[in-house]
């Protein structure tokens, strides 16, 4: 009688902690769900699809978008259209360095 009261807690004791637990995990994927970032502005169909754009780091690293923003940092990745390239490619197009020679040169297909 005694040793089925025993098991009969322990019983009562597993269902009390798989609840419990079960509880838990519960919370911690609604605060894991809930603290995700809402991305906004992925660009499909791009080189850098599924990354943010960079103003989007803004709103939440302020400081290092502004450090960012005032060094040559901010376009060294821009696309490499005739608007952001300042460099000649028609003359003066050649450049070597350590041995390498590259020629640049501005295609007809391009923007
Ligand atoms: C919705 C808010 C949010 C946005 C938007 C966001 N981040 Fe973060 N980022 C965070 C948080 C929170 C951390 C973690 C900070 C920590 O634990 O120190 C983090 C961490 C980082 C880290 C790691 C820092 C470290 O010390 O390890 C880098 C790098 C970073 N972010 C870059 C970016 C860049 C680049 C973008 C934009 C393309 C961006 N983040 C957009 C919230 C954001």
């Amino acid at each position: 009688m005694r040793f089925s009261h025993i098991l009969n807690l322990q019983k009562d004791l597993l269902t009390k902690s798989l609840i419990l637990t079960f509880a838990g995990l519960l919370v911690a994927a609604g605060v894991v769900l809930s603290a995700r970032p809402a991305y906004r502005s992925v660009r499909s169909g791009y080189a850098d699809e599924n990354y943010l754009k960079s103003g989007e780091c803004r709103s939440c690293h302020a400081d290092h978008y502004a450090s960012w923003a005032r060094t040559y940092h901010s376009r060294m990745t821009q696309e490499a259209r005739s608007t952001n390239v300042q460099g000649d490619f028609m003359r003066d197009n050649t450049f070597e360095y350590l041995g390498v020679k590259a020629r640049m040169e501005k295609l007809a297909s391009s923007s």
